[in-house]
């Protein structure tokens, strides 16, 4: 019997590396190679109790033959070109029946690329997407899936042993063919980017508007966790506050600069979001203000010209309580709206995305791991086109929270707080309720200027105009 490793990676960075140790201490064994042959020593030197499990390799030539035909290499490089010279780099090495694994936040339009050229090679290639930073990739990511069925059933077993778990349920799945496991990644990501946005905003009228010290804010996402919002982002949230900065002893958070940094996949989110004709005006929100997080000299400038905002709250008009509820109403907005981009994405890509199996891969593991995740699972079996508003409980917490996240919208407005993705889940929910909207208006503009033409609510035949008179 060959006793090689079946398995392979590539890039051993912080996420490479993660990965491959869990994938060994599942047992499987595997072989690893990095660019910088140092790196794989140094790999190897720490893996500890795992060394057995791990074959290194100098070069490509090397990992290739020290993995048991048929091949299952793991790609963990950067994003963009270096997935494309990699796979060039390997392809002439690899034989009939080898399969290549882009595990990295590639984008998914590159992951259906990437398979339609393996289509002409005697490689097989397949995209995941990994959620849950080093932590989840070491000890239980959530594992979103592309590729073909006999792709699953060739690597799924190691996927959902290497992935967390969620009351035992492996949070590993198959989304559908190509780019489907990246295009999920990349929704997730952008749902990611509206959460964080949404506490944030959420810190803002606690520091700016009620004049909250940080450990008081901290106290307050700490309750939070232990609700309706619990969630690893509220956690995290609460232990950022907490934090002392070891250099001046005050808050950490009092020291760091406002400028969100971002890789591209939020904003991946929201311009596929407009390709495909879904409003995600919560995720475009959160992009936003996280550019113009990064215009700080600008910002200041409008500081000086205007007058510097934001102003105290009105007394008594915010309190954690009323937040907190505002704050459930604004993420199930933005979860309505992700899902909703899926379903989407679904019928236009010809992918039968499994909605309810989406929550519940994402319930543990990943960055947007939360309890409600298990509630929106069930929801989305009925929800029509994804959109959870229409699903219990949802459908009741709006009702029960709609109120708390208007009037602290109002508040924040009056106050020059700026709570970009609250509103926008606001206006979205209320013209998600408008039965007649100003888009009459619209239509008649645009039949003025470029005789576009309209549809009459009386369903009879609308000839363009009647612009000549009204002109006239
Ligand atoms: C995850 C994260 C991870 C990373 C993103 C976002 O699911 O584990 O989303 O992929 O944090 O790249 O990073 P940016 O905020 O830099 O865009």
């Amino acid at each position: 019997m060959d006793d090689k490793p079946g398995y392979g990676l590539i890039g051993l960075g912080t996420m490479g590396a993660a990965l491959a140790l869990n994938i060994a201490e599942k047992g499987y064994p595997i072989a690893v190679f990095n660019r910088t042959g140092s790196k794989t020593d140094e790999f190897i030197a720490d893996a500890g109790d795992l060394t057995p499990r791990l074959t290194p390799a100098k070069t490509l030539e090397e990992l290739v033959k020290a993995i048991q035909a048929p091949r299952t290499i793991i790609l963990m490089v950067p994003a963009g070109a270096p997935v494309d010279q990699q796979i060039k780099a390997l392809a002439p090495l690899l034989e009939q029946g080898d399969l290549i694994i882009d595990a990295g936040n590639a984008n998914f339009a590159n992951t259906e690329r990437r398979t339609e050229e393996a289509a002409g090679q005697l490689y097989d290639f397949m995209g995941i997407g990994v959620s849950g930073g080093e932590e989840g990739a070491r000890h239980g990511p959530s594992i979103m899936v592309g590729g073909q069925q006999e792709h699953w059933d060739r690597v799924g077993e190691m996927l959902q042993a290497i992935s967390a778990k969620y009351e035992g349920t492996p949070c590993a799945a198959l989304m559908g063919s190509g780019g489907a496991g990246h295009f999920v990644k990349m929704v997730h990501n952008g749902i990611e980017y509206a959460d964080m946005q949404m506490i944030a905003e959420s810190y803002a009228l606690m520091r700016d508007g009620l004049d909250l010290g940080t450990d008081r804010i901290a106290a307050i996402f700490e309750t939070w966790n232990e609700g309706r919002l619990a969630s690893y982002l509220i956690e995290i949230s609460g232990k950022v506050a907490r934090a002392t900065d070891p250099i001046s002893g005050g808050p950490i958070l009092d020291e760091i600069r406002d400028t969100a940094g971002q890789k591209g996949t939020g904003r991946w989110t929201a311009i596929e979001a407009q390709q495909l004709g879904v409003p995600v005006p919560v995720i475009e929100a959160a992009v936003a203000a996280r550019n113009l997080s990064s215009r700080i000299d600008e910002r200041k400038k409008g500081a000086e010209t205007f007058g510097a905002m934001p102003k105290a709250l009105p007394e008594g008009s915010v309190d954690p309580d009323l937040l907190e509820r505002a704050l459930i109403a604004g993420k199930i907005l933005c979860y309505a709206q992700g899902f909703q981009m899926l379903a989407q994405a679904a019928k236009q890509y010809s992918w039968d995305l499994p909605m309810s199996t989406i929550a519940r891969i994402w319930r543990e593991g990943c960055i947007i791991r939360s309890d409600m995740l298990n509630d929106m699972a069930t929801a989305l079996e009925t929800a029509p086109d994804g959109n959870l508003i229409f699903a219990e409980p949802f459908t009741g917490l709006l009702r029960e929270n709609e109120q708390a996240l208007r009037d602290v919208v109002l508040a924040a407005t009056g106050a020059g707080i700026a709570v970009p993705a609250l509103a926008s889940g606001l206006w979205w929910f209320d013209l998600m309720r408008t039965p007649r909207t100003p888009a009459n208006m619209i239509q008649g503009q645009r039949d003025f200027f470029g005789a576009h033409g309209y549809e009459r609510l009386d369903g009879k035949d609308a000839p363009h105009g009647p612009w000549g008179s009204a002109a006239g």
